[in-house]
Order: C-alpha cells, then structure tokens, then sequence
C-alpha cells in the first residue's frame, strides 16, 4: 500500500515556485480570503496537518498547538517568531523554521531611507503637493530638515540588521552609538566604529534613534514616555522591527507637543492601520506599510527558505534557520 502524503496547511499562498515544490511533495490546504486566517478556521484545520506555513500576523498560541496533535514543524515567513507560542512549541517537541539573513539588507535599507526621510521631510512635501498647499518656492525656513553629517545615530538592537544599518550609515558621517541586550566584541565594535552607550544615554543623545530589538515580554512597550522624554526636541524615532515595541499613545503625544521632531514607522502595534489612525493624523509621521522586507528578490529568497525549513525538518534534516528553542 503507497505511503499516505503528509499534509501542510498555508495560512496564505506562497510564490507560484514554492508551491510547486510543496505540491510535489505533499497534500496542501492553502487560505485563502480573510487575511489573517480566521482562528476558528485555523484551529479546525490545524489538528490535520503535519507541516505549517505561516506569517508573522498568524497567532500561533497555546491554543491552537494544543490543537494541533500531528504537527511536527512550523515554517514561519519572517525573521521575527513572536507571534509563536516557543515554550508551547518545545513542550510538543514542533520544530520551528523561520527566515533570518535573507532580509537583514532590505530592511536596512528601508530603516535608512525611513530616517532620511524623517529628517528631510521628504513624505511631508510630498503629502503638502500632493494636498495642492505648496504656494511658496525656497524660503529661508520653508520646509526644514536637519543634516545628517555629523549627528549621531542610536541604534537600538545591534543584531544583524542593526549592525546592517550602521555599516550603511557609515559614509553619511554620522557618530554611531548603540545600545543591546549584549554588548558587541571590542573588534566589531571598532570595525561598525559603533559606540556602546546605556539605554538612557541613547534616548538623550540621539538625533535620530532606530529600533532593532525583537519583540519579547522584556521589550513590549519599552520605548514609552519615560524613555521618549528624553529625546531631544530635535531627533527622530524609526522603528523597522515590531510595533508593540513603542507605546504608540505616547509617541503620539510626544509628536503632537513637539516633544521630539519626527517618527518613520514601517511597523504598529495593530496592523494594518487606517487613516483615521492617531499616527496617520501626524504632519511630522512617515508611515509604510510594513515593508521592510518587501522587495522582490528578498521575498522570493525568503519563500525558498521557508519551503527548504518546512521539507528539511519534515524529512528529518537540519533546516536552513530554525529556532533554538533551548
Ligand atoms: C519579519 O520577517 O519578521 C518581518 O517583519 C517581515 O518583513
């Protein structure tokens, strides 16, 4: 008798390649409408598959592990797994692959052109043309930003892509100061020419801040009123990572009362937002979509791997990235 296939559920489908591939292999059930899946739907559909393929805005909690009584591996599409219940996840011995390096640069990217951005005021013009308000050319005060030699960057976070964004920062001539959970080796310090400073001291002497720190019970709401207060009037905010990591009420209040000068968010504490959002109604706000990772190359790159995590721990292999759940 032919060995049965092994099913896989995808929350959302992948690129046409990847779902080629996984056909070949096994019996796919893919979401689609309601984005993300609803969960009485994923919690029925769960409990029948071996393999699962999953975004960052799918909530994999106890709830739904419990539920799931034959699943060996979760493929999630992303760097970050903050959306998976891990210490579920080991309990029931489910391996969990994920997509780190492939993005580091595309995000770096973006959180450069976010903080360019901020401080340029580019957005800004763009939203005053486009409202029909530009009436006056190339006054001495009309529409200014702050140079960027010379300021000093903090990098909030200094993993793969903070570290990414200093070497980019690098020939703009900005000082470079960090702040992370650990402390880099002397001789990568020297080699980024980042500066280690406490978090406090990021927060008083940045002209522009950026966040790179992952979204853990310890940084949820970390960058709050206490830490924003501290901010000069001048410096900007960018976050690329996870929204729950800034208290957006409060962020709201600082750049409503000029607190400090600008934010460049890629990422918010509930997405997506719409335009009636407090962050939307920010004249000194630049918002995207959540896009740090979204050019083409790296999305399909990010497709492979995830595919190549979901086949490797289902065959027993050592996956591309998986999380170390110790
Ligand atoms: C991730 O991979 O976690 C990002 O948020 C997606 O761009």
């Amino acid at each position: 008798m032919a060995k049965s296939r092994m099913k896989i559920l995808l929350t959302r489908k992948l690129h046409e390649f990847a779902m080629t591939e996984l056909k070949k292999r096994y019996d796919i059930y893919v979401h689609s409408g309601e984005i993300p899946m609803p969960k009485g739907k994923l919690l029925s559909k769960i409990s029948q598959v071996d393999g699962l393929v999953c975004f960052p805005y799918d909530v994999i909690d106890e709830e739904i592990i419990e539920n799931a009584k034959k699943l060996k591996v979760i493929s999630t599409y992303s760097v970050g797994y903050d959306h998976i219940d891990l210490q579920k996840a080991k309990a029931r011995k489910i391996k969990i692959g994920y997509t780190p390096d492939v993005l580091t640069n595309a995000t770096a990217d973006l959180t450069v052109a976010l903080m360019l951005d901020s401080m340029r005021r580019i957005t800004e013009g763009d939203r005053m043309i486009r409202g029909g308000n530009w009436k006056v050319i190339f006054g001495p005060h009309d529409y200014v930003g702050t140079d960027i030699e010379g300021k000093t960057i903090g990098i909030f976070g200094m993993g793969r892509i903070g570290s990414a964004v200093a070497k980019r920062i690098t020939p703009f001539g900005m000082k470079i100061t960090y702040h992370s959970r650990h402390r880099l080796p002397k001789n990568q310090e020297k080699k980024l020419g980042a500066k280690f400073v406490s978090l406090d001291e990021l927060f008083e002497k940045s002209d522009a801040i950026t966040v790179h720190v992952p979204y853990t019970k310890e940084t949820r709401g970390i960058v709050d009123m206490r830490l924003l207060k501290k901010m000069k009037k001048t410096s900007h905010l960018i976050n690329t990572s996870r929204g729950k990591i800034i208290n957006e009420k409060d962020l709201i209040k600082a750049l409503r009362s000029g607190m400090i000068a600008g934010a460049a968010l890629d990422v918010f504490e509930k997405e997506p937002i719409g335009k009636n959002h407090g962050l939307a109604k920010m004249r000194n706000a630049v918002l995207a979509p959540h896009i740090g990772s979204s050019t083409t190359e790296t999305r399909k790159k990010m497709a492979e791997i995830t595919i190549k995590n979901l086949i490797y721990g289902l065959e027993q292999k050592k996956m591309i990235y998986s999380v170390n759940l110790d």
